[in-house]
């Protein structure tokens, strides 16, 4: 199966984890609440996979077994913005697993487009996210020489001072218009809100980091009514425990 295959199960609604910690990555997926993880090489740095290369590529292979078939995204690099190097890492990394997409940021660091390399990987059907982006014409343009994913910044864009949400709404009914099949990832969320917010403007996915994951989840009240249930079932609990044994 391919992670164009997979991925095509299920196109909305998706949450993926933006980190590389393998604990937190379980646990999420053990709760039944992860589609998919993101990385990038400010992740991996951050989350202590510091030993070159082979550490990389450990990280890499050990996250995609883990939660196969749901992808994982692993980042190129190449500070000169070498074309070749980045299509070289690219399809080294896709190979590694099947369920790995390979993120190339959409230009350079100087500015220049990288969408020869989206369109080359497509062409050689290795599945693009195409990343750091902070506006709907980057997304468009990228979505148009076929990446899969399209990941906008947007808690960057709204440090710009542009709102995220109508940025997602236009884009979203962008690519629905033109029937471009790119899904819009909504990343570099601020706040465990962004979540909701960014999934009802029209994201696919949302990628979030695990700490903003945790009030999405816990709230002091829901606490509070399970205490009443559990309290309020005690006088069938215990004979339903001794029942049992
Ligand atoms: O997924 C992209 C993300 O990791 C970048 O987030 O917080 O550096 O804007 P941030």
């Amino acid at each position: 199966m391919t992670c164009c295959e997979t991925s095509k199960e299920k196109r909305d609604g998706l949450l993926f984890l933006d980190t590389a910690k393998l604990s937190e990555i379980e646990k999420y997926l053990k709760l039944g609440l992860l589609d998919g993880v993101t990385t990038n090489p400010t992740i991996m740095k951050k989350d202590g996979v510091v030993g070159g290369f082979s550490a990389i590529r450990g990280r890499t292979i050990e996250i995609a077994k883990m939660i196969y078939p749901r992808p994982l995204s692993v980042e190129t690099a190449s500070p000169e913005g070498n074309k070749e190097e980045l299509l070289d890492q690219a399809r080294e990394f896709s190979s590694w697993g099947t369920n790995i997409n390979v993120k190339v940021t959409f230009t350079t660091q100087k500015g220049e487009p990288n969408t020869d390399v989206i369109a080359q990987l497509t062409k050689e059907k290795i599945s693009v996210n195409a990343t750091a982006m902070m506006s709907i014409s980057q997304c468009f343009l990228a979505a148009k020489t076929g990446a899969e994913y399209v990941s906008i910044f947007l808690g960057r864009v709204a440090n710009m001072g542009y709102d995220p949400s109508e940025e997602t709404r236009k884009l979203r009914k962008l690519l629905d218009r033109t029937g471009l099949p790119a899904k819009i990832i909504a990343a570099s969320s601020r706040e465990a809100f962004n979540v909701i917010e960014w999934f009802m403007a029209g994201a696919h996915i949302v990628t979030v980091t695990p700490d903003l994951l945790k009030p999405c989840i816990d709230h002091p009240y829901t606490r509070e009514t399970v205490a009443m249930f559990d309290g309020d079932a005690a006088n069938w609990l215990q004979e339903w425990r001794d029942s049992v044994i």
